[in-house]
C-alpha cells in the first residue's frame, strides 16, 4: 500500500501586543499608506521579552496536538523551522521536545529563512512515505522583532512574530501530493542576517539585523513563485484550475497576487494574514493554514498550493490534498 503524508491537526499562537503601522511611523519616516499600498501590511504582533521560539512554538504544538487527538508521546518526529532560535544549540526542536515532555523521538531544526516551514514540511513527507516516520510535528516560530533593525524603514515594517504548527500522519490516503524545495546560495548579499559574533571575529562590521535589498528580493520572489507553480502542476499532471486554495508565505501582497495570477485564481481563494501579521518568516504559511482550516474555507478534499520564497535564496512548494 502507497504510504501518504495526511494532516491530522493544526494549530497557531500570536504574541498579544500589536504595533501598528501608525505606531512604526512615529519612529522611522513612513506612513500606514505607504506601508499598506505597497506591502498589504496594517499591522504585525511582536513577542513579550518572555518569549521565545520554543515557548510559542508550544503553544502552537499543543494546538495542534489537541486538534488531532493523539497524545504528544505518540510523535517520533519533531522539525522545527526557525531563524530566531532560543539558542544556537540545543536545537528549538530539543527544547521544544522537553517543552512537550516527550522521551522517545528525535528533534532538530531547519534554517532555510522564509522558506523553512515548506522545507521542513518536504523532509517530513520523506521521513514519512520511506516508513522511517509515522507521526511527525512540524513547526515554524519566529521571534523576527528581535532581528529587525527598527531605524531601518526598508525592513521593520515588513516583520512580525509568531508560531504555527502541523501534526502530520502516514496514511494510505492521500496527502501531501508533492513538495518541491529549492535553493540558490548565490544571492547571499540580497538578503542575510548576519551572526553578530562570528562576523566580530572574522573584523567583519555588521549588526544582528536583517538586510535586505528589498527590490531586487522582490524581482527575484516573482519570478521564481511563478516558476515553482509550473513545475508544481506539471509534477502533478494538474491544471490551474483543480486548485482550490493558495496558501503562500505572506511577504508583500503584490508578490502573493503574482502567484495567485499565475493559478488564474481569484484573491478570494488565497489565505492572506500579512494584513495583521505582516511577515513571520518560517511561520507565515503555517498560520495560514492553520487560519484556513480553522475558520472552515479550508475543507477535507481540497487541493491546496503551499508555496514560499526566503533568504539563501530558498523557495518551494507543497501540494496537498487536505
Ligand atoms: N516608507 C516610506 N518610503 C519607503 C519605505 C518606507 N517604509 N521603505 C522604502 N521607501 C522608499 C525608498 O527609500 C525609495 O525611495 P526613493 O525612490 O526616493 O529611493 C522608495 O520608497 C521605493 O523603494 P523600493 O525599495 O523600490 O520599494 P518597493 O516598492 O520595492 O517596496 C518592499 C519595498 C516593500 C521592501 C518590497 O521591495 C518587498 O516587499 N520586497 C520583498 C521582500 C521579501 O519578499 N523578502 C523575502 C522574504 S523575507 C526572508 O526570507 C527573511
Amino acid at each position: 500500500m502507497m504510504r501518504y503524508t495526511r494532516i491530522i491537526g493544526t494549530g497557531g499562537y500570536l504574541p498579544k501586543r500589536v504595533v501598528t503601522n501608525i505606531d512604526i511611523s512615529q519612529t522611522v519616516d513612513t506612513s500606514d499608506a505607504w506601508i499598506y499600498e505597497r506591502t498589504g501590511i496594517r499591522s504585525r504582533r511582536v513577542a513579550g521579552s518572555d518569549e521565545t521560539a520554543s515557548s510559542m512554538g508550544e503553544i502552537a504544538a499543543r494546538q495542534a496536538i489537541e486538534t488531532a487527538g493523539i497524545e504528544a508521546e505518540e510523535i517520533d518526529l519533531i522539525i522545527v523551522a526557525t531563524g530566531t532560535p532560543d539558542r544556537i544549540y540545543p536545537s528549538t526542536g530539543c527544547l521544544l521536545q522537553q517543552r512537550l515532555n516527550i522521551q522517545n523521538c528525535v528533534a532538530f531544526d531547519i534554517q532555510a529563512a522564509c522558506s523553512g516551514s515548506v522545507f521542513a514540511l518536504s523532509i517530513a513527507d520523506q521521513y514519512i512515505k520511506s516508513g522511517a516516520a509515522d507521526k511527525v510535528l512540524v513547526v515554524g516560530s519566529e521571534i523576527c522583532s528581535r532581528v529587525v533593525d527598527w531605524t531601518d524603514r526598508g525592513t521593520c515594517i515588513l516583520f512580525g512574530d509568531g508560531a504555527g504548527a502541523v501534526l502530520l500522519e502516514a496514511s494510505g490516503q492521500a496527502g501531501i501530493l508533492s513538495t518541491h524545495i529549492h535553493s540558490d546560495g548565490g544571492y547571499e548579499d540580497l538578503l542575510y542576517l548576519p551572526n553578530p559574533q562570528s562576523a566580530a571575529k572574522a573584523n567583519r562590521d555588521e549588526s544582528g539585523y536583517i538586510n535586505m535589498r528589498g527590490n531586487e528580493v522582490f524581482k527575484v520572489a516573482v519570478n521564481t513563485l511563478g516558476r515553482i507553480v509550473d513545475e508544481t502542476l506539471a509534477a502533478n499532471n494538474m491544471q490551474q484550475s483543480e486548485v482550490d486554495w493558495l496558501v503562500p508565505h505572506q511577504a508583500n501582497t503584490r508578490i502573493i497576487a503574482a502567484t495567485a495570477k499565475k493559478l488564474k485564481m481569484s484573491m478570494d481563494n488565497v489565505i492572506l494574514t500579512l494584513e495583521t501579521q505582516g511577515n513571520t518568516s518560517s511561520a507565515s504559511v503555517l498560520l495560514a493554514l492553520n487560519e484556513g482550516i480553522r475558520d472552515g474555507r479550508i475543507q477535507r478534499g481540497h487541493v491546496v498550493l503551499m508555496e514560499a520564497f526566503g533568504a539563501g535564496f530558498t523557495w518551494g512548494s507543497a501540494l496537498i490534498k487536505y
